[in-house]
């Protein structure tokens, strides 16, 4: 077995290979004079299972057309099953046509890395499960929320609450707080009287409490700060946002932390500074 280290998960791909004790083969990358990349890997991969590592993030083109060239790269090289580990499933978001007109982009995606020379296919915590049914190759959706929970009991929290940041947000919110062995609720719009209808967490109070909001992407941060915006309101005491893919578009972290949220806590499908928790412990134990 090899791990090939995609340009977007360098970090991610050193640990999924330190988990196997496996080599870590780190591709030769460059662009030509007209801005068209250049890909090679750098060794021999014959009747080998490659591991190909690679999120795509920002610049998710990029990082999509890097991947599917690793793993055709990978097929011609040799390689016996050549899987595709993509940690941040880029464009999970559009898997369905909100107008007429609108590309399913998602569907394509997942045809360009299955058309590429994926064997088999491995993601995180994607938007929705459904997507890994565009696969007719075996496709694996893991989850991160156990290793957010396992983390977040190290801080030592005040009687925490683990809250959904949607309704979408409540079973993620719920494997987090059954790692901690806490409660969980999620947000949602109730109507108190006819003319009025607020945001609250749906059964729980919160007063007085450390609030683990979860969610699967923190992108530009609105839902995040608007949700800890609701919680203050309601006499929340520490306000800790947990996720899987820390996005974190423009400045989403100083929007953030203006908002007087002092710590984003999320894992390495995509590589940030506030990605404390590694999914290669899970990945290891799904490809074992
Ligand atoms: C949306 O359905 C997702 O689960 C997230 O809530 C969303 O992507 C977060 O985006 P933002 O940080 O821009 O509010």
């Amino acid at each position: 077995m090899l791990v090939v280290a995609g340009s977007a998960s360098p970090k991610l791909s050193a640990r999924v290979a330190k988990q196997f004790k496996c080599q870590l083969v780190r591709p030769t990358l460059w662009r030509f004079p007209d801005g068209e990349l250049y890909t090679r890997i750098p060794t021999e991969l014959n009747g080998e299972h490659a591991l190909v590592v690679q999120s795509t993030c920002y610049p998710q083109n990029d990082n999509l057309v890097e991947l599917c060239f690793l793993l055709g790269a990978a097929k011609d090289l040799g390689a016996e099953r050549v899987t595709a580990i993509v940690p941040y499933l880029a464009y999970a978001r559009q898997d369905k046509q909100f107008k007429p007109g609108e590309a399913i982009s998602i569907r394509t995606v997942c045809k360009l890395i299955e058309h590429a020379g994926a064997d088999d296919f491995i993601t995180v915590d994607v938007h929705q499960e459904e997507v890994t049914r565009n696969f007719s190759i075996p496709a694996y959706n893991l989850t991160a929320m156990p290793l957010l929970g396992r983390y977040l009991n190290g801080l030592k929290l005040k009687n925490p609450v683990v809250i959904g940041a949607d309704r979408g947000a409540s079973e993620r919110a719920k494997q987090i707080a059954l790692e901690m062995g806490v409660e969980y609720d999620h947000l949602e719009k109730q109507r108190v009287t006819p003319e009025k209808v607020v945001t609250q967490p749906k059964r729980l109070s919160v007063a007085n409490r450390d609030v683990v909001i979860v969610d699967d992407i923190i992108s530009t941060g609105g839902t995040i700060i608007e949700a800890a915006k609701i919680l203050r309101r309601q006499h929340a005491r520490g306000i800790y946002p947990a996720c899987t893919h820390p996005v974190l578009a423009g400045k989403a972290l100083q929007r953030i932390r203006a908002a007087g949220i002092k710590q984003v806590i999320a894992t390495d499908t995509i590589e940030h500074r506030v990605s404390a928790v590694s999914v290669a412990p899970l990945i290891a134990n799904v490809i074992h």
